[in-house]
Parts: C-alpha cells; sequence; structure tokens
C-alpha cells in the first residue's frame, strides 16, 4: 500500500526571526519527524516561486542552499528515507503542468487572490512613491508623472505573480498530496488547487487527487496554539523582520550578545509585578512565553517560577542569557551543516520524486490529449 503524502513548501530567506523559527520552522519540522513512519513527507524549497517579485538572482543559488541548510540547522534529518526535501526547479513537470492548468484557469479566479491583490498593490505603490519622489512640484506634471508611474506599475506586476498559485497547485497534484499544512494567508491557494483538480477530473475522468479542504487540514495538524512571538518594542505587534529599527527583533544571525542586549532593553511596564496577562503586561507576558519556548518547559512551569517576583531586571537577565546561549548553539549547528550531505539529500530526493511527478504529469498529458491514451 502506498502511503498518504504530506506536502509543504519551505520557504525561507536570511533574515528568519525568533518568530519564524518557532512559529513555523520548529513545528513543521516537528510534524515531518513525528508523522514520517505513517506518511511520506514531500518538503520542497519553491525555488520557481521565489522571483514572481524581484530579487537579487545572483544570490539565489546562495539563498536556497542556504534554506535548506537552516532547516537542517533547526533539525530536519538528512537520513530518513520517508522524508524527501527537494528543489522544485530542479524537477521539470512542476513548469509542464503549471502550463496545462494555466489554460484551465480563469483570469478572474487570479484576480480575486487576496495575496496577489497586496502583492501587486504593494508593487503599486512602491512605484507610485519612488516617481513621486522624483517629481516636480507642479500638480500637472504631477498628474502626468501618476499616469506613468501607473502604467510602469502595470510592468511591474508579473504574469508570475499573477499566476503563483497554479504553480503551488501543481506542487501539490503532482505528488497525490492530501495534506498541505499552510497558513491562513495560504488557504485561499489550497482552495484554488481543489478547485483545478475537481474541473479537471470532471472534464476529462479522475488525473488527480484532491487535497483536503482547509478546515480538515486544521483538524490534522492541529491549528497550533496560535504561536506569537511579538516585538520586543512594541509588545501589541508581532515580531516581524520588516520591522524598521530591527531593535524589537530578534533574528537568527543576530549576534548572540546583541541579541541579550535587544531583550534587556526589551519594554515591559511600571506594575512591577510580574504576571502572564496579555492585556495589561503585554512585554513580560512574551518575555514569559520567549522563555517556555526556549527551555522547551510548559509555559505553566514559567509562569510558576517567575509569578510575583518583582525585579523585572533579574527576570530579564534570565531570558537575555537563555536567548544568548540559543542563538550560540544555533548558530553553531548552523556552521557544522555539511554542504555536501545536503547537496546528496536534495539530489536522490529529486531523482525520487521525478519520477513520482512524472508519472502524474504523463496522466495529465494524456487526459488533454497531448499524448495517446493508454
Ligand atoms: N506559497 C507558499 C508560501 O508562501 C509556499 C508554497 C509554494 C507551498 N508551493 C507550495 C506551500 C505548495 C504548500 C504547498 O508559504
Amino acid at each position: 500500500m502506498t502511503k498518504s503524502v504530506i506536502l509543504t513548501g519551505l520557504r525561507a530567506n536570511n533574515d528568519l526571526t525568533l518568530g519564524n523559527y518557532f512559529g513555523g520552522m520548529l513545528p513543521i519540522i516537528e510534524m515531518a519527524k513525528a508523522r514520517s513512519s505513517e506518511y511520506q513527507i514531500n518538503m520542497f524549497i519553491p525555488d520557481l516561486h521565489s522571483f514572481t517579485t524581484p530579487i537579487n538572482h545572483d544570490e539565489l543559488q546562495t539563498q536556497v542552499m542556504n534554506n535548506a541548510r537552516l532547516f537542517v540547522a533547526a533539525g530536519l534529518p538528512l537520513d530518513n528515507n520517508e522524508i524527501h526535501l527537494y528543489r522544485q526547479s530542479y524537477i521539470s513537470a512542476h513548469s509542464e503542468l503549471t502550463w496545462i492548468l494555466d489554460c484551465f484557469t480563469g483570469m478572474g479566479e487570479m484576480q480575486r487572490m487576496t495575496q496577489f491583490k497586496d502583492k501587486s498593490n504593494k508593487l503599486s505603490n512602491d512605484a507610485f512613491n519612488a516617481t513621486k519622489d522624483e517629481q516636480a512640484e507642479s500638480p500637472l506634471v504631477n498628474t502626468a508623472m501618476a499616469l506613468e508611474s501607473a502604467m510602469h506599475s502595470s510592468e511591474r506586476i508579473s504574469v508570475g505573480l499573477f499566476n503563483y498559485p497554479v504553480l503551488m497547485a501543481a506542487d501539490i497534484l503532482l505528488y497525490d498530496a492530501l495534506y498541505v499544512p499552510v497558513g491562513d494567508d495560504q488557504t485561499q491557494h489550497l482552495e484554488y488547487t481543489r478547485d483545478i483538480a475537481e474541473r479537471m477530473n470532471s472534464k476529462f475522468g479522475s488525473i488527480f487527487t484532491v487535497p483536503l479542504a482547509a478546515p480538515k487540514q486544521h483538524e490534522f495538524f492541529g491549528k497550533g496554539q496560535g504561536l506569537r512571538i511579538m516585538d520586543l518594542q512594541t509588545p501589541s505587534k508581532k515580531m516581524s523582520k520588516s520591522d524598521e529599527s530591527g531593535k524589537g527583533v530578534i533574528f537568527l544571525s543576530d549576534d548572540p550578545k546583541l541579541a541579550a542586549k535587544k531583550v534587556m532593553s526589551a519594554t515591559t511596564d511600571d506594575l512591577a509585578l510580574i504576571a502572564f496577562d496579555r492585556k495589561n503586561q503585554p512585554g513580560i507576558t512574551n518575555l514569559l512565553e520567549i522563555l517556555s519556548l526556549l527551555r522547551g518547559t510548559p509555559l505553566d512551569d514559567v509562569v510558576a517560577e517567575f509569578e510575583g517576583h518583582t525585579r523585572y531586571g533579574d527576570f530579564k537577565k534570565v531570558v537575555a542569557n537563555e536567548v544568548e546561549g540559543f542563538l550560540t548553539n544555533f548558530q553553531a549547528n548552523l556552521s557544522e551543516v555539511d554542504d555536501s550531505k545536503v547537496l546528496e539529500k536534495l539530489e536522490s530526493s529529486e531523482i525520487a520524486m521525478r519520477a513520482s511527478a512524472n508519472k502524474t504529469l504523463l496522466r495529465a498529458q494524456r487526459a488533454v490529449g497531448l499524448r495517446p491514451k493508454e
């Protein structure tokens, strides 16, 4: 009997935060390890998706390898044969199936995708602001420039960004994946994947396995604890790499001593009494949560240990030390990751995955008449 497939795209970049680590990477790795005896686990690096918005192409190779190394440093095993780790672009069936699906996908369907709307708006706004900065004060010139920048921005929004979800559907359908753990921002893409799979199946007979709908995915994976590490300076907002000052954000690449300093200068409150209270003491509460994650001990235990203490400085010192130790350790792991082992894993997974992707592709090609029927 073949095993059901769990599939996920490992999006990572070079400036991951502590929030990304605990909220994204670690849960996915633990899931893979825990499920790999009963399921086939497909983890891949979506390199073709990486330039739907502009990037520096000279850095892409390094980034892809770094992406893999980060997951390995965080504990992804390379010696588990049920966990496949591969690069999307190394399996050409992804691109080929995308084209076929493109031709059965409506423009309107893609236009409705919120991620497309958000990202394309951002690109237009950036273009508009760039033009505005250069422009003269005259209102007439303003209008002309605004028009021009609107034209420019539609040139900047790539067709790739537009049909991003089609490639994502191909990623999933090629491997008959039933389970796809996705965050809320990807739910719409999963829904589209189900729609296009059902559409093709009903037009051509069964080609694709339809992945489960989002609520079923959440049931299967558990909806997390809504884990959110907050910004150290502004604990009412999520820790995010786009934060400008970077003072409230801990990056996995931070100098451990510097990160410890960030903890020491975290915003707290003037109640001078440690309590777990998201609403009234968000800063202290965030530090309690961070400490519990770093130590890997239940939050209740950490709260019990510090509740009622009055000296925030002492408590911060504990958290700061823990952060420093964690980063020192993580960075040591990262530098020890053996690139040749990573490459070996990628290449062997790619051989196996190419074979199974090509089977599905052939089914689709036969169905649409590109290959003779069996
Ligand atoms: N779009 C996903 C993200 O932004 C990454 C991704 C690409 C993916 N293809 C996928 C995730 C297929 C799951 C399945 O996070």
